[in-house]
């Protein structure tokens, strides 16, 4: 456990090793999860927990504090945060869990947590610690339903939980407001928040209405300077478009790949800026991180039987998910003998309000009528970019 501020502590662990986040997003340094212990002249208030795994040296640190803890604020119900509740709700018979109504739900359902040990509290309720306050905002949708962020006005500090987060584990406690974390913060986002990019712009002003001096997310390093992370939140889920387009495909035998890089020129060459990248080596959380601030999204596959390549269905239905701003989008790529390239990405890019600009499919090797519709379709997307694009 190590001391933030005086009464403030830092209880998380690191799990460097862990490969996946819900068994769906690379980690490619591991993550942390964050709990916080916070000691005022009268009461004690863990602040999110630890996953179960983990248990048994978060129980082992809190125990040793020698605080006995009357409150345990679940900011969040997922299981990364809220493993520890009932080993701490065992530890301290006490104790209650402080949290939202939607979480209360969730903890009952998802952990047996007893409603008699569990107190709903409502957005902007205070419980006094002592000299200490805890003050709860509702923040829905970031990451789910359930979730607030525990504010401590005297010491300016807000524990976040998912918002703000990063999958990032080289630091002691705070942040080095460096490159690599920004990187890392921006995967976290594209992976995780992206889909709720609105109620993070709100949730931003009110993190600055508040004047925080810290910010203390349940993943990755705290911000002492919580502008940094405050700035890349407001630019990652702006409203603003660019004039950027990403490419993504897979390719068996280079005819897609030809034709992919042929469009990513002639798009280039109308100014738009181009991603390209090859699925089979590009990670999901590459490619979201591309699609936080990309206009235009277009798919190149090789047929696979009689649809596209099932790296491509998978990369449109994590698209259609994610919801990224795109406005348009589009399917080129080569097949053998005949199938459908198009129908299984336009259903996963359904659920998104992008437009589909008709593309260009051809048998076998791409031939000079090919790259002069690959052409045209530059034409229409850099046009089509220019109409929304500042
Ligand atoms: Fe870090 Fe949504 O849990």
């Amino acid at each position: 456990m190590k001391e933030i501020s005086q009464n403030v502590f830092y209880c998380g662990l690191h799990d460097r090793d862990r490969k996946l986040f819900d068994q769906l997003v690379p980690l490619p340094q591991g993550t942390t999860y964050n709990s916080y212990l916070i000691k005022g002249s009268s009461k004690c208030a863990v602040v999110d927990t630890m996953y179960a795994k983990l248990a048994e040296p978060y129980m082992n640190m809190v125990r040793s504090s020698g605080f006995s803890v009357d409150y345990i604020v679940s900011n969040h119900a997922e299981p990364d945060h809220s493993g520890c509740i009932l080993p701490l709700l065992n530890l301290y018979p006490e104790a209650k869990v402080l949290c939202s109504e939607k979480c209360s739900q969730n903890l009952q359902n998802m952990l047996g947590v007893g409603i008699e040990r569990i107190r709903v509290v409502s957005d902007g309720e205070e419980v006094d610690l002592g000299g200490l306050t805890l003050k709860f905002l509702m923040t829905p949708w970031v990451h789910w339903p359930d979730t607030m962020c525990t504010y401590c006005p005297e010491k300016r500090m807000l524990f976040s939980c998912d918002l703000f987060g990063a999958h990032y584990t080289d630091f002691e406690l705070f942040a080095d407001d460096s490159p690599a974390l920004a990187d890392a913060a921006k995967r976290y986002y594209a992976e995780i928040m992206m889909p709720f990019a609105g109620f993070c712009r709100k949730y931003v002003k009110t993190v600055e209405s508040l004047g925080v001096d810290m910010i203390l997310p349940s993943h990755g390093a705290i911000y002492n300077n919580p502008v940094f992370i405050l700035n890349l939140y407001k630019a990652w889920s702006s409203e603003d478009l660019s004039k950027k387009a990403v490419i993504g495909y897979v390719s068996m035998y280079d005819n897609t790949k030809l034709m992919s890089e042929y469009l990513a020129n002639a798009l280039r060459n109308r100014g738009v800026e181009v991603l390209l990248a090859d699925l089979m080596e590009t990670d999901e959380g590459e490619l979201a991180m591309e699609l936080i601030d990309a206009s235009a999204l277009i798919f190149g596959t090789s047929m696979v039987l009689a649809g596209p390549h099932p790296k491509v269905v998978y990369a449109s239905y994590l698209t259609g998910i994610l919801r990224p701003k795109l406005k348009f989008y589009s399917v080129i790529g080569s097949f053998g003998w005949g199938g459908n390239l198009t129908a299984a990405v336009e259903a996963n890019m359904g659920s998104l309000k992008a437009e589909k600009v008709e593309g260009v499919v051809t048998k076998g090797r791409p031939l000079q009528a090919d790259f002069n519709k690959l052409d045209e379709l530059a034409d229409t997307i850099a046009k089509k970019l220019d109409s929304v694009c500042r």
